[in-house]
């Protein structure tokens, strides 16, 4: 079943380049964002008032980067929320708004009830799930698959790069219904989306050198990861794949909030994996970094190969390909993966099955 791999979660991160283009292919015509399994008239884009996105754990932070993209370019006003705690927040909903829930499953129970808190309060739910027919999905009025295949590992992989997949292709969709993305905008995008499995193949061919920087470094008690913008939302999924996986505590930290108390924890030989992949944002990273490995730090970025600012101040960089900043986190989370992944297994840590947890929460 496993097909030679050692463990579901290296098989299942081998799969993301099969998994993103069974998540796109078939919804990419002529150059073109076609969903036709759902509904979106222009009408009702045009008229949506907010969206709400509501899922939990790592669906949660597929969220988080739908925010920022979604209000970047439809200019629709976004709120991200963890399921559990929408539905007992008495969230302003109204039957102008749009609510997106996220999950693998479609089983997560707090997921399931928040779907039914929007819909109770008047919005339209959409939903991108994992598994077809499955409860969530049953009762959304619509569902954009995600076609990753059946996921085991308990760790959340290759079905987060799909849900990436899916929302940046709403995203598409939703702006350029609201007139709001220029052709040449939109073309980049879609052609930047097409180009991600072949840069994931990329990364899975360099993984020894993640491996390797894994084997000197698992013994730290303690690990930041840093990042702005859609690298922050990308530090947080790095963080919670590490915690859950190899059982080291980290945290993940917006660049600009670390003066704000952090920082105090850093100390020599902290490890601080950075994410920077977005230019607009880099100055702003690489100040941080200067201001973490002041303080002793030692650390490791993600950083696509033109970025030689950051090869010059990191004491180690996974390099991926330089694909477009803003499509960016497809990419960039397959090497946090890895790393959390062989973490993992140098510590001889049960990467499949790690304690205390069930591959889908269906209580509260
Ligand atoms: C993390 C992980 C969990 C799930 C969460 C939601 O690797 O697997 O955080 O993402 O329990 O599950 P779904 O997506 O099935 O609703």
């Amino acid at each position: 079943e496993k097909a030679g791999y050692e463990h579901f979660m290296m098989k299942e991160i081998c799969e993301e380049p099969k998994a993103i283009k069974d998540t796109i292919g078939p919804r990419i015509k002529n150059g073109r964002v076609v969903l036709d399994d759902i509904e979106l008239t222009e009408e009702y884009v045009k008229n949506i008032g907010k969206i709400h996105i509501v899922a939990c754990g790592t669906a949660y932070h597929a969220g988080v980067i739908a925010k920022y993209i979604i209000e970047k370019t439809a200019r629709i006003p976004v709120e991200v929320d963890v399921a559990s705690e929408f539905r007992y927040r008495d969230p302003i909903v109204t039957d102008k708004d749009m609510a997106i829930i996220i999950s693998q499953s479609g089983e997560t129970l707090d997921t399931l009830f928040a779907l039914r808190e929007a819909k109770k309060k008047g919005a339209r739910v959409l939903s991108i799930v994992n598994v077809v027919e499955s409860t969530i999905a049953r009762e959304s009025d619509d569902v954009l698959y995600t076609w990753a295949g059946p996921e085991i590992a308990i760790a959340s992989t290759k079905a987060y790069n799909a849900q990436l997949c899916a929302l940046y292709l709403l995203t598409l969709e939703l702006a350029y219904k609201r007139g709001c993305m220029s052709e040449e905008q939109y073309k980049n995008i879609i052609e930047g989306l097409q180009t991600i499995p072949d840069a994931i193949e990329d990364i899975l061919g360099n993984k020894g050198a993640i491996q390797r920087f894994a084997s000197s470094h698992c013994n730290v008690k303690n690990i930041f990861f840093i990042g702005r913008g859609l690298d922050y939302a990308l530090s947080m999924e790095g963080s919670l794949k590490l915690k859950e996986v190899s059982y080291i505590h980290s945290e993940a930290y917006a660049g600009g909030e670390l003066k704000h108390g952090t920082i105090a924890l850093i100390e020599d030989g902290t490890l601080v994996v950075c994410p920077v992949t977005q230019d607009d944002l880099m100055d702003k990273m690489i100040s941080n970094i200067k201001e973490v490995k002041a303080r002793g730090a030692t650390v490791l970025a993600i950083a696509r190969e033109s970025n030689e600012q950051v090869h010059k101040v990191a004491d180690e960089v996974f390099t991926i390909p330089d694909v477009d900043p803003f499509i960016a986190p497809v990419a960039a989370v397959t090497p946090l993966q890895l790393f959390a992944y062989y973490m993992a297994v140098v510590k001889g840590c049960d990467v499949d099955k790690p304690r205390n947890l069930t591959k889908s929460v269906t209580v509260e």
